[in-house]
């Protein structure tokens, strides 16, 4: 069962052109598929493909049918996965009859009728539901793809350029299309339905024409303008910044209400969900706006980053994802802003990448070992994956990353690719040795940095940093990686200091060995070093700084990361202490620097809003082992009641001084309502401050106010909760993607009905099992962010959540994979917990009939530790 990295072995077929004849029909979609097939090398192997639970219709070589093997005649072999043909010749074209039913197809992979559309999902290893084909990323081909439908399907989508079209005589018509590209079957797509159409045009900068097309469900027009004006803002900064141009002469995009993940990338005709398309200023959040546009912007970016240039295997997922993230990463910060991007992008990897990293789960950014291909769309492939391109980008200057990407498409325009040609075309631009650092595509885990600081007796003070990678799961050995480590060293009255050596390289230091140490001279000070400036390696820092130096961090650090990071850390140590002492009240230097902090930086919202933000739980959970779920949250919930209450005028003060103007989604705009919910959040906590709440809940014209306000009413009593849980309910009842957020901030009550809500929620009629954001905002809240109903001492929380992966699993394993992740990462809680989980995830394990999805990370699970 398991697939390993080492084993590749080149493909024993070409396939040139494929051809395909799909008669769309809920139960019995008949697909016909023509393929030109040509021997690579001289072997006299059989050709196999795959094929996921497939009848074969009829089938033949060169126009002479084929049959069935059997006991006193040759012929084709099949089995549940897979296809076996004998054939002689060296060229030949195969045809294939198939029949599928897209109304049954839950899993939503392959195709699936769902919503009253059509639509396919292929990556990673879907289009082996679809037909028989050699289901594998390195086998390129030229589609010319016929669709037949009924006329109360009018749009019948799929890749490339239309080409053909016509009426057929029983209430069907046809649309063929033809995509030049020659391309893997993972980025096959087709769509049917009746839908809302926006159009608009691109010009290229080499000035070709392209029609853009957006379909969205009847009546939703209007939530798509913004979608469609951010994919042209992508075109654009492809251009600008990376000379990459579209290649087609049509770009489609749909929205679809049933889809697992995001979004495809699937060539000329991405699909969507709609979540990451639909958005306007009643219904979306700010954040919302944000992700529709980098999902957009991902998407477009993957047709050079993943459609040009694709993967050789799936062990190289990265390859085209970790690299697509940074270059969206890019784009948002130059839409939007680049501290606010850093933070949340940061702040993604010490809540989730890290959590990977010490589970059973660990992987390195390119995997040696897979089970379920569809479990390793991971936070560590795609996150990691672009903490290691930024990486590159640090190291080389955009110049020198720009060089390297010329060369990485000048080599492999048209080819299926491994890390190592990216790695490759990388090191073609620059005169740094980059064998050293490559090994953050083989070794896993998280790296910690530590730094040592002495003071010697002539007022030289030497500072050492030194790195560390623990084990993990599936590797035991590691070596030292090589880091850009971006430093800033102050004394108390913030004056900048540099070494004697120069080792500290315009702010920078290379860390490539076990420890490197360096000396400064200043005598009589005390210095204060920060390190990993602005995450500059996705690894951890064993921060020993004392108190006075955060805040002095905080105070005169040229950079808004760190200082933010810096406030951070004071928060977390905090925590800590209420942690060790509940009910102990935190030292006032701390509040009077925070007050001092909030003071200087009334004006500067974006980055106030952030330094008020109090570290998640998850986030907390990182730097912690042997987790006591309710110590820590009682600790973390004291520390925000007493910040509540001993900043109140501050936090006051900065609430008035915001005001509201009418809704408009620009960043200025943003970071406002950004700083003013944060804030809000706070006062929520003081009861005398709950009208504020329900004023803002009550005036808001827009949803980020709106929700704003209704989170911050958790905090209020339960009354006003409840009340205004409701009118937002009633208001939205019609609106699923509205819902959602209802959903899941019921979920993440930590009350002791929690179990009626859900079982409540869950008999909503707007839930549905078989929709997966539905299920995300539901059960994905209540394992992911419900620490503390989750984590419950008497064990219902994990078994709440595994009943329902049991029936989850036989709808949609691949949705349930995700979801089980909380109760596989137990290794980092107290006993107790422990015991609890594994004992739900032996239930799992036992289960008969568990998807390999969800058997591949409960088996890891409880082999580990
Ligand atoms: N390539 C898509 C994206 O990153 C994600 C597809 C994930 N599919 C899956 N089966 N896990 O944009
Ligand atoms: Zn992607």
């Amino acid at each position: 069962q398991i697939k390993r990295r080492a084993d590749y072995m080149p493909p024993a077929f070409a396939i040139s052109t494929v051809d395909l004849h799909i008669t769309l029909h809920p139960t019995e979609t008949r697909v016909f598929s023509s393929l030109r097939i040509k021997r690579q090398g001289s072997h006299q192997d059989a050709l196999v493909l795959d094929g996921d639970n497939l009848p074969v219709n009829k089938t033949s070589i060169d126009g002479i049918e084929l049959s069935r093997k059997s006991d006193n005649s040759p012929g084709y072999v099949l089995d549940e996965s897979s296809l076996t043909i004998p054939v002689e010749s060296d060229e030949f074209t195969l045809e294939i009859e198939t029949t599928i039913a897209p109304s049954r197809n839950k899993a939503l992979e392959g195709l699936y009728l769902s919503g009253g559309a059509y639509c396919t999902q292929c990556e990673a290893e879907g289009f082996r539901r679809i037909t028989f084909f050699m289901d594998r990323p390195d086998v390129l081909s030229v589609y010319t793809v016929t669709v037949v439908g009924d006329t109360s399907f009018p749009m019948l989508l799929s890749n490339g350029n239309p080409i053909d079209k016509g009426q057929l005589t029983n209430g069907q018509h046809f649309v063929k299309w033809h995509d030049p590209h020659p391309k893997p079957c993972y980025l096959f797509a087709l769509v049917a339905g009746d839908f809302d159409m926006l159009s608009d045009t691109f010009t290229t900068a080499s000035g070709k024409e392209v029609a853009l097309e957006l379909y969205v469900d009847k009546g939703k027009q209007g939530q798509g303008t913004f979608a469609l004006e951010s994919l042209k803002r992508a075109m654009k900064w492809d251009e600008e910044v990376f000379g990459l141009e579209y290649d087609l002469d049509i770009y489609m995009i749909v929205a679809v209400d049933f889809f697992n993940m995001g979004a495809m990338e699937n060539k000329g005709l991405n699909v969507f969900n709609s979540k990451f398309v639909l958005a306007d200023q009643n219904t979306a959040t700010d954040d919302d706006f944000f992700n529709v546009e980098a999902v957009i912007a991902h998407e477009y970016f993957h047709n050079w980053t993943g459609n040009r240039v694709t993967c050789r295997d799936w062990f190289q997922l990265s390859l085209k994802e970790g690299l697509t993230v940074f270059r969206d990463q890019q784009f948002s910060a130059d839409m939007t802003s680049e501290l606010s991007n850093r933070i949340k992008h940061v702040r993604v990897m010490r809540e989730h990448q890290f959590a990977e990293d010490a589970s059973a789960m660990s992987h390195p950014i390119r995997p040696d070992e897979v089970i379920e291909m569809n479990n390793f769309y991971t936070v560590t492939v795609y996150d990691k994956g672009a903490e290691v391109i930024r990486m590159f980008h640090t190291l080389l200057g955009p110049d020198g990353f720009r060089k390297g990407m010329d060369e990485y498409f000048k080599r492999h325009d048209g080819q299926a690719v491994t890390c190592d040609d990216f790695v490759s075309a990388m090191q073609s631009a620059t005169s740094l040795d980059l064998s050293q650092f490559a090994r953050w595509y083989s070794q896993s885990g998280t790296p910690i940095i530590s730094v040592k600081q002495s003071k010697l007796d002539d007022g030289k003070h030497t500072i050492t940093l030194s790195q560390h990678t623990p084990a993990t799961s599936e590797q035991s050995e590691k070596h030292p990686l090589y880091m850009p480590i971006k430093m800033e060293v102050m004394d108390e009255d913030g004056v900048q200091y540099t070494d004697n050596e120069a080792i500290i390289n315009d702010g920078m230091v290379i860390l490539d060995k076990e420890s490197v140490s360096f000396t400064i001279d200043a005598p009589n000070k005390t210095l204060t070093p920060v390190v990993l400036g602005n995450f500059s390696a996705p690894a951890k820092v064993n921060n020993e700084l004392p108190t006075t130096s955060l805040l002095t961090i905080f105070k005169y650090g040229k950079d808004a990361f760190n200082r933010w990071d810096a406030m951070q850390s004071i928060y977390n140590r905090c925590i800590s202490e209420l942690e060790r002492a509940p009910g102990e009240a935190i030292d006032n230097d701390i509040w009077a620097g925070i007050r001092e902090a909030i003071v200087r930086e009334q004006d500067n919202v974006e980055l106030l809003g952030e330094c008020l933000v109090i570290p998640s739980f998850e986030t907390l959970c990182q730097s912690r082992t042997s987790i006591n779920v309710q110590t820590l949250s009682a600790a973390r919930k004291a520390f925000c009641s007493q910040f509540a209450q001993h900043l109140e005028s501050s936090l006051l003060d900065v609430f008035n001084s915001i005001e509201s103007a009418p809704y408009a989604y620009n960043q200025n705009a943003v970071n406002q309502r950004r700083c003013k919910n944060v804030v809000l959040a706070h006062l929520a906590r003081l009861p005398q401050h709950e009208s504020l709440v329900i004023k803002q809940f009550e005036q808001a014209d827009n949803m980020t106010d709106t929700l704003g306000a209704l989170r911050c009413a958790q905090f209020c009593q339960r009354d006003t909760f409840d009340s205004l849980m409701a009118k937002f309910e009633q208001k939205w009842s019609n609106d699923p993607l509205v819902l959602d957020k209802w959903f899941a901030l019921h979920a993440t009550q930590a009350s002791k009905d929690i179990f009626a809500t859900i079982t409540m929620l869950c008999e909503h009629p707007q839930f549905t099992m078989s929709n997966p954001n539905r299920v995300r905002s539901v059960i994905g809240s209540f394992a992911f962010y419900n620490s503390e109903m989750f984590h419950a001492l008497d064990g219902s929380g994990y078994k709440f959540v595994t009943d329902y992966l049991l029936k989850l699993d036989t709808l949609n394993p691949q949705v349930a994979a995700r979801i089980v992740t909380p109760l596989t990462q137990w290794q980092g809680f107290a006993v107790e917990h422990q015991t609890l989980m594994k004992e739900q995830l032996g239930r799992l394990l036992n289960h008969k009939g568990l998807s390999k999805d969800v058997f591949e990370k409960v088996s890891k699970s409880l082999a580990y530790g």
